[in-house]
């Protein structure tokens, strides 16, 4: 009898340990769904179309408007609310004088850092470091928590291909399987270990799908996508993101193949939903609803609501086609109360997964923002995500010794610029910029600083003189160039790329001193700087890169550390080279050095035939400036011993490929050590390369280390058009420095 007893103890204890366990990531589902049928079921038709709709305070008509609409249950969310006692009183309203106390989810755009400002997504995707961009993201959650935001519309993942999109800036590049792995990781740091926590955020993954195609880059344009390339390369971070348990998706502006994306059921009801399982919920982007019209894919707002819900959109932000029609639609039984019941039962679940029922408040005690340790890490980020482009003759590091350095450049004192786009809460007063960080390190006194370019788009050369004098008077000349943060980011594409105003002029001029001349460019995009690295000794690419910027440069320029970017894009010669990305199809007539005649070297007399009929253009010819995952160091690594496990590969099996990377320099340094695969033959045909594997390694002077990539069946796979599948044939790979050098095995698949 007694041990039955002590049975039964142990049973009623373990299950009640699994029930509190399952609260975890996402609470337990049961108990959360449980909340949200018993919340529903209180609620009336005018309540549940509230929970759909996100309102931003300035677009509704005033602060009066939303405490009127939250008073009366007649909004979901919020966005857009500056500080945390603002969230709190509007908060209050919706806890205290709502009819069900339904608390706002508050959402805001904290893409790469609240206060303390992060470098760019894509400056970000240049570290090709997970575990710091990961990190990123968790501080500025943290930070954005302690203001009441708990939602934040990041990561923006669209894959682009198109440096003339102002929105690159705000991407993790060209490529899926990178996009995918800081897909997963800024998910992961935005949400925390637990939904609930009180400095964890829902993430919003977005655009979906397909923004990043916009045709010409030119912003909410037009994007037509094939299936294969939609699944094979756009979806591919959305999933990753979802994986990670994003709790919110966005739909997206563009027109996905005729049928704009946030009307599109296809991508959310058939993929999202259906095929994904995902169970959080999908908003709107700015008024995309409404837009349904300008589309010409509605008639009118009753029906672009109706397309929008139809499709599965679940809450519209800041457009009021939801408010205003959905009743009338389910009288005429374009809708249903199902659809309805759906919708808001997601936004509840994420609300109860958040834990806003209980803690609808933000802890202003909580407040932290630009704690030491935040800003160590904003330098650390900064470091990572700066990519070494030329350094002749090791121009670079300066010795901190050096009697005089001469600094140029529009970019060497911007600190509003070197945050980047889509930087809402960072201050241009917190930021350090290279000037400040250069003249600290260094000394004042050893510091020759000639602005000679008032902003980015500057023409007035009136200053060049007084910048080639303090050149020629320098040891060394460190020209800050770029873009002004304006320049890129939503709505600011370029149809030219190259580095705006006088400043191409000035480098030119600045060479000729014959002065070592280091160029470092703080952008948005990558841009066409050919004639730029011609000139410069050294060229850094720095992108925008945030806070603390500046200090992570001078970190950089005087050696504290070596640079260990990669690139995440493909830089092209020209715009007339767009699009260019390095997982490109090999064509029936590819290029090579032997096809192809430069422009100026074409005779006179050439015929017709003469000129190889190749793929590549007279001018800029058939390779780019430089490749995807390109990144120099101060040391040297030599990639060696490339071993494959087998040389075939069949189902259910792995196969592990591994090099030794030997740093044979006098400086200890990262390196970014990648792995990628070609199909030779498939049912449809494929990618010259693609990326399977990273990883970052750190080796000291001499030191050297095997690296391993284990591949398996489902990373050769891909979607043929019909199905996904993993074809029988013939495979390349290689381990290597970028995309277009490196040890090659190849191996079979059976
Ligand atoms: C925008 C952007 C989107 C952003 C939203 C809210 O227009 O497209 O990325 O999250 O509005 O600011």
């Amino acid at each position: 009898m007694r041990s039955n007893h002590y049975f039964s103890v142990f049973c009623i204890l373990f299950i009640s340990l699994l029930f509190f366990s399952c609260s975890g990531k996402q609470g337990g589902k049961d108990s959360v769904d449980s909340k949200v049928n018993a919340l529903l079921s209180q609620m009336t038709l005018d309540e549940k179309i509230g929970q759909m709709c996100q309102i931003d305070p300035g677009a509704i008509g005033g602060q009066e408007k939303m405490e009127e609409a939250v008073r009366e249950g007649q909004c979901g969310s919020v966005l857009n609310l500056f500080g945390a006692r603002e969230v709190n009183a509007i908060q209050a309203i919706a806890v205290k004088e709502s009819r069900l106390g339904i608390p706002l989810i508050i959402g805001r755009d904290v893409i790469h850092g609240y206060r303390t400002v992060f470098p760019i997504p894509l400056a970000m995707a240049s570290s090709w470091d997970p575990d710091v961009v990961r990190e990123a993201f968790r501080i500025s959650s943290v930070e954005a928590s302690s203001q009441g935001i708990r939602w934040t519309f990041a990561p923006m993942i669209d894959i682009t291909w198109d440096p003339r999109w102002g929105r690159i800036a705000e991407s993790c590049g060209e490529d899926p399987y990178l996009a995918s792995a800081l897909a997963s990781a800024m998910v992961e740091g935005i949400q925390g270990d637990s939904l609930n926590d009180p400095t964890s955020l829902a993430a919003c993954a977005k655009h979906f799908a397909g923004y990043g195609f916009s045709e010409g880059g030119r912003d909410y344009n037009t994007t037509y996508i094939s299936e294969p390339v939609l699944r094979n390369v756009v979806l591919k971070p959305f999933k990753a993101a979802k994986e990670a348990g994003a709790q919110t998706f966005m739909s997206a502006f563009n027109d996905l193949n005729g049928v704009p994306a946030s009307a599109n059921d296809f991508t959310i009801r058939q993929i999202l939903r259906k095929e994904w399982g995902f169970d959080g919920f999908v908003v709107s982007d700015w008024g995309s609803v409404e837009e349904l019209i300008s589309h010409g894919y509605a008639e009118n707002e009753k029906d672009a609501a109706s397309k929008a819900i139809n499709a599965g959109v679940e809450m519209e932000m800041v457009s009021r086609t939801y408010s205003d029609n959905i009743k009338q639609l389910l009288d005429e039984k374009k809708i249903s109360m199902a659809q309805i019941d759906e919708a808001v039962s997601n936004i509840l679940r994420v609300k109860y997964r958040l834990g806003l029922f209980d803690n609808p408040y933000a802890d202003t005690a909580a407040e932290d923002l630009l704690s030491a340790s935040s800003l160590a890490h904003a330098r650390k980020t900064a470091r990572e995500s700066a990519v070494l482009l030329k350094n002749s003759d090791k121009t670079l590091p300066l010795s901190k010794k050096i009697n005089s350095v001469a600094v140029i450049g529009p970019l060497a004192d911007a600190p509003r610029d070197q945050m980047g786009t889509w930087c809402f809460d960072g201050r241009e007063e917190n930021s350090v910029t290279p000037l400040t960080a250069i003249r600290e390190m260094i000394g004042m006194n050893r510091v020759k600083y000639v602005e000679a370019l008032e902003y980015s788009r500057d023409k007035d050369t009136k200053y060049f003189r007084k910048a080639v004098d303090a050149a020629r008077a320098a040891d060394a000349v460190i020209f800050f160039a770029g873009e002004e943060w304006s320049l890129s980011g939503e709505g600011q594409c370029r149809g030219e790329i190259s580095l705006p105003g006088a400043q191409s002029e000035l480098i030119s001029l600045l060479a000729s001193t014959g002065r070592p001349l280091i160029v470092v460019v703080m952008a948005g995009r990558p841009l066409a700087i050919a004639k730029e690295l011609a000139d410069a000794d050294a060229l850094l690419y720095a992108w925008h890169g945030g806070t603390m910027a500046g200090p992570a440069l001078a970190d950089l320029i005087f050696g504290d550390e070596s640079p260990s970017g990669k690139l995440p894009v493909t830089f092209v010669k020209g715009a007339g080279q767009i699009p260019f990305y390095y997982y490109r199809k090999n064509t029936g007539r590819p290029a090579s050095a032997k096809s192809w005649t430069p422009i100026d070297s074409i005779s006179r007399d050439n015929q017709q035939t003469s000129l190889g009929y190749r793929s590549s253009q007279l001018d800029y010819g058939y390779t780019p400036l430089l490749p995807f995952g390109f990144g120099l160091s101060y040391t040297t690594f030599e990639y060696s011993d490339l071993t494959l496990s087998s040389e075939s590969l069949s189902d259910g099996g792995t196969l592990t490929a591994s090099a030794t990377i030997t740093n044979t320099g006098d400086m200890a340094a990262d390196e970014v050590v990648q792995c990628y695969v070609r199909d030779r033959v498939g049912s449809i045909t494929r990618p010259v390369k693609e990326l399977k594997g990273f990883q970052r390694i750190h080796l000291e002077k001499g030191e050297k280390a095997t690296v391993e990539f284990v591949i398996t069946p489902e990373n050769l796979s891909f979607f043929n058009g019909t199905t996904t599948v993993t074809e029988p044939g013939h495979f390349d790979l290689w381990i290597a420095p970028d995309s277009e050098s490196g040890l090659h095995g190849e191996f079979s698949f059976k």
